[in-house]
């Protein structure tokens, strides 16, 4: 056990099999809600203490009181991850924070009440971006405040360079050729992939420079699973005269624009006829998209002085008046449930989803919860992993940033291991995955 009573953990590495938790002190979870959930929420304070003349200017001199409030409520939630205290039921009226509330009560019954450290690692981490949430949400001038938002928008600024670079290739691939082809579409597929190392919910905030993601060649022997082959072998099954492609997006800045190519890519190549784009509906592990953020990035790419990026927010505005791309949310994606779950919590987002010719989940949280937050030996197989979510043909891509893989070649952990024991951890390495399995739900199944 842990010297330190607050948190009382065991200094052993997390079992195999077992979910992600804190409760393990050698684990990346540990780690996680030790240091980084707090750190998290200080740079928020200070943020928000930095920002507070321009918060007062755009929502009134009564916003300085509420941002008082906010900033204690903040302070004393840091303070409760930190004493590892119970999560406490949520008080907001909507209706996701009842399935929270009904969750952590389960969770009570079966356990004892769940605390930071001693409960799953899914379930805190989900749980301080729903709470942070409720305590804008509970304000009345703050309540859509995005607490991101800055950041977000400094990420995609930085990220510029790289977005024009990307932008002149790809307006060049969709304008001037009605095939496709493998090639291409891989090569889309890998930048795609690279884009989810910009996420700020592991550089803590930081905006870093990732000159070298467009160079993917020089980043292949990084990609530890690569399907894609078969992925393209999917996505360009043309056997049905219409057909739909989800992606399910993560992150706002450079990753959201190397998704939206591929999106461009999928239908200018008439792969498909419809992609469906899943967003989030609450600020989310700091850099995810949301709504307002989708828009904002059509807005500035369309604003933007560069004559490609000009032409593509042109174009992508085009297609979402149209309707072919179209902007879907749901409350499941910022629930604390693993993906297994979801035929049974939200039957009808199952459902939707296998409408769809293929599906791709982006990053490093989805692959949790796709993954069921468990520590899976690394061989373990990817539908095995899947625990039964197997809505349509899953493409999955995702930087390494979190200690949890599944549909390794036996050997291949164990390598990258010994050569660099951090690989869980950063981000520098990459999973390009698919199954075509499909499972699909009784009609019966209700919430
Ligand atoms: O594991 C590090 C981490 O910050 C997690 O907290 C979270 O799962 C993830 O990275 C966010 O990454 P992504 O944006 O790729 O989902
Ligand atoms: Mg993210």
């Amino acid at each position: 056990m842990c010297e330190c009573n607050s948190c009382r953990t065991m200094d052993i590495k997390t079992p195999r099999n077992v979910y992600l938790t804190a409760f393990y002190k050698r684990s990346f979870a540990f780690y996680t809600v030790k240091n980084r959930m707090p750190i998290i929420l200080t740079s928020l304070i200070d943020n928000l203490v930095r920002s507070k003349n321009i918060i007062v200017d755009q929502y009134g001199k009564e916003a300085q009181e509420e941002l008082k409030t906010v900033i204690g409520e903040l302070s004393e939630f840091k303070y409760e991850i930190q004493t590892n205290k119970p999560l406490k039921l949520l008080t907001s009226e909507e209706p996701d924070a009842k399935i929270y509330n009904e969750y952590i009560t389960t969770l009570t019954e079966q356990d004892g009440q769940p605390t930071h450290f001693h409960t799953i690692w899914l379930l805190t981490e989900c749980y301080m971006y729903r709470r942070l949430r409720q305590i804008f949400e509970q304000t009345s001038l703050l309540n859509t405040y995005d607490p991101f938002c800055g950041q977000k928008e400094n990420a995609y600024r930085t990220a510029l360079p790289l977005i024009r670079q990307m932008g002149e290739y790809i307006l060049n691939i969709v304008e001037n050729s009605l095939d496709a082809n493998m090639e291409e579409f891989i090569s889309l597929l890998k930048l795609n992939l690279w884009g989810n190392k910009c996420d700020l919910s592991l550089s803590l905030g930081q905006v870093e420079d990732h000159k070298m993601l467009f160079n993917t060649t020089a980043l292949d022997p990084f990609i530890l699973c690569d399907h894609s082959r078969k992925i393209w072998e999917a996505v360009s099954d043309t056997s049905f005269s219409y057909t739909i492609i989800d992606i399910v997006l993560d992150n706002s800045g450079y990753e959201v624009f190397t998704d939206l190519c591929l999106a461009d890519y999928i239908i200018s190549k008439s792969l498909a006829s419809k992609v469906r784009i899943y967003v989030k509906t609450i600020p989310w592990f700091i850099s995810d998209v949301t709504t307002p953020d989708f828009k904002w990035t059509l807005e500035q790419l369309k604003d933007n002085g560069n004559q490609s990026l000009k032409s593509l927010g042109e174009r992508w505005s085009d297609y979402v008046e149209r309707g072919t791309w179209q902007i879907m949310e749901s409350h499941f994606w910022t629930l604390p449930f693993e993906f297994t779950y979801m035929a049974k919590v939200d039957p009808i987002l199952y459902r939707q989803l296998a409408e769809a010719k293929v599906a791709f989940f982006k990053g490093d949280l989805n692959y949790r919860k796709l993954f069921g937050e468990r520590n899976w030996d690394p061989a373990t197989s990817i539908d095995d992993g899947l625990q039964g979510f197997n809505p349509t043909k899953l493409c999955i891509l995702r930087t390494v940033k979190a200690d949890i893989v599944c549909g390794l070649e036996e050997g291949v952990a164990e390598k990258i291991e010994a050569q660099d024991p951090k690989w869980m951890e950063t981000g520098n390495w990459g999973l390009i995955q698919f199954t075509d399995k499909i499972v699909q739900i009784d009609d019966n199944v209700n919430c």
